[in-house]
């Protein structure tokens, strides 16, 4: 029993720890799970508190200034690009994370140091790209056993202020954009100055879309916020920034209406040849395209049902499809060898969901020759 219950809280504090975590503390889990595996036995889970760190609700995350004093940080912080920026974070065991773009790249700009007492992020000539949140946490460890410390987190957003980017550049310049009738949507033009007045404009007819606050709001830290995405809103949009000087526009966005959110599966199906002869091996494909979180699964009817063996294999993969946006593709292929006049036929795939069913039909006919 009591063993069932440190696995129960284990469990719970791993998906605490996958939550927000970057990549170092991503190793670290990885390497914990091997051990949860291997391990039958474990030790009862002691970690020792820290009496180094501030308490709860104080941020253990600093700024070096160059006078070489600290600047406890706050929830934003505005600083100028092309300056070094040094942070701190209180702890003999600290996990950092920060821009994505920053790990995509690997860039050597970023550097990440730990000592005794404190953990020191390096960031060299920062640009108005390096805007974002950056965040540290006090990581307790028992052995392998790590995660991190809820009362230890410190957060705080950044905004690399530059006058000739107004909008925090990005590498994808037409992004599309989905809008699903069930959730907000994000339109990222996040801005370098929280002080810029930023208006969200549809190109076509041009016309400017309102943030009145309700339906439509705008964060400098995210962009805008759709509350309820409808058809309507569908279209080229871009925003604009003014700030003290010219007008400056953001990259463009596709906003596409999702019709069906949760729906039945969207498939289709495809024969590796449509006609074979005697002896040849054939696939049939059954594809899946949903959302990153529903799970797939998938029955096939076949001409030599229960009197042949064909071998069939379930596979599904992430495709991510830029800033944010990621695709499921979930497939099962059946696999029919040395090829016999009864595998001539209707191959149908059936493939279901929690909100439905899809059956799709390919035809595999006899070669003429
Ligand atoms: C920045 O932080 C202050 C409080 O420290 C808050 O009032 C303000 O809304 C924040 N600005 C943004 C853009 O998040
Ligand atoms: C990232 O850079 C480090 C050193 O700068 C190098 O050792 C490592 O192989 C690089 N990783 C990738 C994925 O490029
Ligand atoms: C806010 O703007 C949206 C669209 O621009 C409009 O549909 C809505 O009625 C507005 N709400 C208020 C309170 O003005
Ligand atoms: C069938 O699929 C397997 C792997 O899924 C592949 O190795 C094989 O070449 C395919 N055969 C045909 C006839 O397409």
């Amino acid at each position: 029993m009591k063993l069932r219950l440190v696995l129960l809280t284990l469990a719970i504090l791993w998906v605490e720890l996958q939550h927000g975590a970057s990549q170092q503390v991503k190793r670290r889990k990885e390497a914990g799970e091997k051990s949860i595996r291997s391990g039958g036995k474990r030790p009862k889970v002691r970690y020792t508190k820290l009496k180094d760190v501030g308490g709860r609700g104080q941020s253990i995350l600093t700024q070096v200034l160059a006078t070489g004093r600290f600047l406890r940080l706050g929830e934003n912080l505005s600083l100028t690009p092309g300056k070094n920026m040094e942070l701190r974070c209180k702890g003999s065991k600290i996990g950092w994370s920060y821009p994505t773009y920053l790990d995509t790249f690997n860039d050597s700009r970023l550097s990440v140091k730990q000592t005794d007492r404190y953990s020191q992020l390096i960031l060299t000539s920062p640009s108005a790209a390096d805007t974002g949140s950056y965040s540290c946490w006090v990581i307790l460890c028992d052995g392998s056993e790590c995660l991190k410390d809820p009362d230890h987190i410190s957060s705080t957003y950044i905004f690399f202020t530059d006058k000739d980017n107004l909008f925090v550049p990005s590498a994808i310049h037409f992004e599309i954009v989905y809008l699903r009738p069930d959730r907000p949507s994000v339109i990222p033009c996040r801005v370098t100055s929280p002080l810029a007045k930023v208006s969200l404009h549809r190109e076509v007819p041009p016309e400017e879309m309102e943030a009145n606050g309700t339906l439509v709001t705008y964060n400098p830290t995210k962009g805008f916020i759709l509350q309820m995405p409808s058809l309507e809103h569908q279209g080229v949009f871009y925003c604009k920034a003014v700030s003290k000087a010219s007008p400056q526009i953001s990259n463009k966005y596709q906003l596409l209406y999702v019709e069906v959110p949760s729906g039945p599966p969207y498939a289709t199906i495809e024969a590796s040849v449509s006609s074979a002869r005697g002896g040849d091996n054939i696939n049939i494909t059954c594809t899946v395209l949903g959302e990153p979180d529903v799970d797939v699964s998938f029955t096939w009817t076949y001409p030599g049902q229960g009197q042949r063996p064909v071998s069939v294999r379930d596979l599904w993969r992430l495709v991510n499809r830029g800033m944010g946006h990621t695709t499921r593709i979930s497939q099962s292929v059946m696999a029919v060898d040395d090829l016999e006049t009864i595998d001539i036929g209707k191959y149908i795939c059936s493939a279901k969901n929690k909100n439905g069913q899809t059956t799709v039909v390919t035809s595999v006919s006899a070669s003429a020759n």
